[in-house]
């Protein structure tokens, strides 16, 4: 695993005060901390590519032994052409490679990931590795109360029949989904729009849902010593997880030092960066393992990815013993360190330009731009505008 997050990031204690509130409400409040900030040229493919590019190379592996490419996003960048074919483009896949865009909210990496797992199991893997990666820009309007919430990034997984990291349990996952307007943001849009309390609401009946069904699969019966949540933002894995402990029977006593111990360290990435929606899950993960990997190999991590509107699974894993080395390669501090942090004037300034940031022209066309993508894999591309063609065109600096 590896992510990436843009170069900026707004310091929410700069948010709280210029939006009038006490910075507590949003740090103990929500639990957020800082949230990333994307640039115009930083959008879901430069971001979904960097992450594929460092995940690549923290585990050693070629784009030719890549024969699924799945990217979840709920912010895409066309209605037609998935991210996907951006990145099999920009990282050089094979082209006898699986390539397609999943969106259920935050919910489409985790259908990447266990669709993933599924195309391991019947065996038209043969050997090759699935590349998943989940990529958004989390925008809500400026000055709602969903603002604090923001955040961008992207997580991108291997997944193979040999796993270094984490070893999923194919077969034994909790499902829920109903059809309710909690979050949604339509096709005109670029800010997403939420019942916000009622989105709450959701994700925990949905959580209640999925691990019932989880739990009356769960053949192997050895407890989960950590469970990594969906984070829109840190408090929401907290009620989570306290839902959870009410149905396990605990105390409130037992649920809160439950959750110090099982949860907390997998919100530190999380509270740093924001929401990211599709891939908030999956930093959660690379979270926990950052800090505790060592006290946790051949144990059992529960995963809980919830998605708007809505789709909820919950399924586990097990760390694996090689798991040090893999999580040392994914950098995470590097990935963190030289962030810039905005002022609210320069953040605002992004959000007012945010709505023409598609369609500015570049001064190149999208073939001069790939030749340059393709020979220099080890950078990161900018999106530069669209072409008179209205083409996306990504070169690298
Ligand atoms: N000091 C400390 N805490 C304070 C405080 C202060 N000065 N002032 C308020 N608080 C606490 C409140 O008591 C509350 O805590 P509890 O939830 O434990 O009661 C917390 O801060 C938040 O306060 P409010 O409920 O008043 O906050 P709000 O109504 O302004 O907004 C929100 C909260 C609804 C989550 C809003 O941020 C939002 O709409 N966010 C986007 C939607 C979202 O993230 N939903 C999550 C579930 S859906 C999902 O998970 C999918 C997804 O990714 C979007």
């Amino acid at each position: 695993m590896a992510f990436a997050v843009p170069r900026a990031y707004v310091d929410l204690c700069d948010l709280a005060e210029a939006r009038g509130v006490p910075s507590t409400k949003y740090t103990q409040g929500l639990g957020v901390v800082q949230m990333a900030v994307a640039h115009p040229d930083e959008d879901p493919v430069t971001l979904a590519t960097d992450a594929a590019r460092r995940c690549l190379l923290a585990a050693g592996r070629d784009p030719s032994q890549v024969g699924l490419c799945i990217v979840g996003t709920e912010t895409a960048v066309d209605h037609s052409k998935p991210v996907s074919s951006y990145l099999h483009g920009l990282l050089g896949l094979p082209s006898a490679c699986r390539v397609f865009e999943t969106k259920h909210a935050c919910f489409g990496g985790t259908a990447g990931l266990l669709n993933a797992v599924d195309w391991l199991a019947s065996g038209s893997a043969r050997g090759r590795s699935a590349l998943i990666v989940c990529t958004d820009i989390a925008r809500y309007s400026v000055g709602t109360a969903g603002e604090p919430t923001q955040g961008a990034g992207a997580v991108a997984m291997l997944v193979s029949e040999s796993p270094r990291l984490l070893e999923l349990e194919p077969g034994i996952t909790g499902c829920f989904s109903q059809d309710v307007h909690d979050f949604w943001r339509p096709l005109y849009r670029k800010d997403a729009l939420v019942d916000g309390q009622f989105s709450v609401k959701c994700y925990l009946d949905a959580l209640a849902g999925a691990y019932a069904e989880w739990q009356s699969l769960d053949t192997y019966k050895e407890p989960l010593v950590r469970t990594c949540y969906h984070v829109p933002y840190g408090k929401m894995a907290r009620k989570a997880h306290q839902r959870r402990c009410q149905l396990d029977g605990m105390s409130e006593e037992a649920a809160d030092s439950s959750f110090a111990l099982q949860v907390e360290p997998s919100l530190a990435l999380p509270a740093q960066v924001g929401n990211i929606y599709t891939g908030s899950l999956y930093l959660a993960l690379l979270s926990l393992l950052h800090h505790q990997v060592k006290d946790l190999l051949g144990q059992r991590i529960g995963l809980f990815s919830y998605g708007s509107g809505c789709a909820a699974e919950f399924f586990a894993g097990r760390v694996m013993q090689t798991a040090p080395e893999q999580i040392a390669r994914a950098n995470i501090e590097t990935t963190l360190r030289n962030r810039q942090r905005l002022s609210i004037a320069e953040y605002e300034e992004l959000r007012r330009n945010d709505v023409h940031v598609d369609q500015r022209p570049s001064e190149q066309t999208v073939a001069a731009s790939y030749g340059a993508a393709l020979s220099s894999a080890r950078k990161t591309p900018r999106f530069s505008g669209i072409d008179p063609r209205e083409r996306r065109v990504y070169t690298v600096a």
